[in-house]
C-alpha cells in the first residue's frame, strides 16, 4: 500500500454521518436483521472494515446495544474523531482502532461473529487482498454494501481530480455480484444474498463539477443515485460460512 492508495473523503462527509443516519445504512441493518445476522437480545461481536470515523457503529450500537462493537480504519484521525465522540456520547462496547486493512492479523480483534464494511469494497484498490482479510478473521458471516451488477462483468473506475495530482485517485468499482460471490465461495463463505439498494430519498444536485451524489427521477418514477460521471449501482451482500 502506498499513500496514493488511500481514498481521501472530506471530514464534512464523515461529520454529517453522525448528525443523520443514512437512509442506506439503516436499510443495510434492516437486510442484516431480516436474513437473521443480527438480532436485538444477542451480544455478538462485530467489526467494522474501514470504519470512517464510526458513525455507523454509533447508529448500530443504539439499535443493538448488546452487541459488541469494533471498527479498524486506516486514518488515524478518522479513528479519533470516532473514539472522542463515543466518549463524548458516554457510549461504551464500542471502539476504534488504527489499522491497514491489508495487513491485520487474525489475532489482533480476538473472535469475531460478524464482519461489516459499509461503503469500502468498491472503495479499494484491491478487492481480493480485502476479501482476503475479511475470511481470513473467522467470522460467521460478512455484509458488504458497495457497487454492484448483476452478470459477469466488472467496471473498474479511477478518479483522478487534476487539481489535486498528488493524491493518486479515489476507486468507485462496480464489481460482478458473480465475481464476488465467486471470491467469497472460495473462501468458505458460499451462501450469499444480495439486495440492491434503491434510495428512497431526493438528493440535491451539488455544484458542477463535485463528486456529491444525487439523484434524477426518471418518467417511470424510479430514483437514478448519480455521482460524477457515475450510475450508483448500490447493493448489500451478506455471505455466511459454509459449515463444515
Ligand atoms: C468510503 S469511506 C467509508 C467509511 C465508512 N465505512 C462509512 O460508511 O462512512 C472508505 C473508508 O475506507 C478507509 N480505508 C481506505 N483504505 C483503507 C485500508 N487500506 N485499510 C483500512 N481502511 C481503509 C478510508 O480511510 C475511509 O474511511
Amino acid at each position: 500500500m502506498t499513500e496514493r492508495d488511500v481514498p481521501k473523503f472530506t471530514e464534512a462527509y464523515h461529520i454529517r454521518q453522525w448528525e443523520t443516519c443514512y437512509e442506506s445504512t439503516r436499510c443495510f441493518f434492516d437486510f442484516l436483521e431480516r436474513e437473521g445476522a443480527m438480532e436485538r437480545h444477542r451480544e455478538d461481536r462485530i467489526l467494522d472494515l474501514c470504519c470512517g470515523s464510526g458513525a455507523n457503529l454509533f447508529w448500530l450500537k443504539k439499535r443493538h446495544p448488546k452487541l459488541g462493537l469494533v471498527g479498524v480504519d486506516i486514518v488515524p484521525e478518522l479513528v479519533e474523531f470516532g473514539n472522542k465522540a463515543f466518549h463524548e456520547r458516554g457510549m461504551s462496547g464500542v471502539e476504534l482502532a488504527t489499522g491497514d486493512v491489508y495487513a491485520l492479523g487474525k489475532e489482533r480483534f480476538g473472535s469475531v461473529d460478524g464482519v461489516i464494511a459499509i461503503q469500502a469494497v468498491s472503495w479499494l484498490p484491491d478487492e481480493v487482498g480485502f476479501l482476503d482479510t475479511a475470511t481470513s478473521l473467522d467470522a460467521d458471516w460478512i455484509a458488504l454494501t458497495g457497487l454492484m451488477m448483476p452478470g459477469s462483468r466488472t467496471f473498474r473506475t479511477l478518479i483522478n481530480d487534476h487539481n489535486d495530482p498528488d493524491h493518486g485517485g479515489n476507486y468507485y468499482n462496480t464489481f460482478s455480484i458473480d465475481y464476488l460471490k465467486s471470491l467469497l465461495s472460495a473462501r468458505r463463505y458460499s451462501e450469499i444474498t444480495t439486495e440492491p439498494f434503491h434510495i428512497g430519498v431526493d438528493l440535491a444536485k451539488p455544484d458542477e463539477g463535485s463528486l456529491g451524489t444525487y439523484t434524477e427521477t426518471t418518467k417511470d418514477n424510479r430514483r437514478l443515485q448519480i455521482s460524477g460521471a457515475l450510475l450508483m449501482n448500490w447493493h448489500f451482500m451478506l455471505a455466511r460460512r459454509k459449515r463444515e
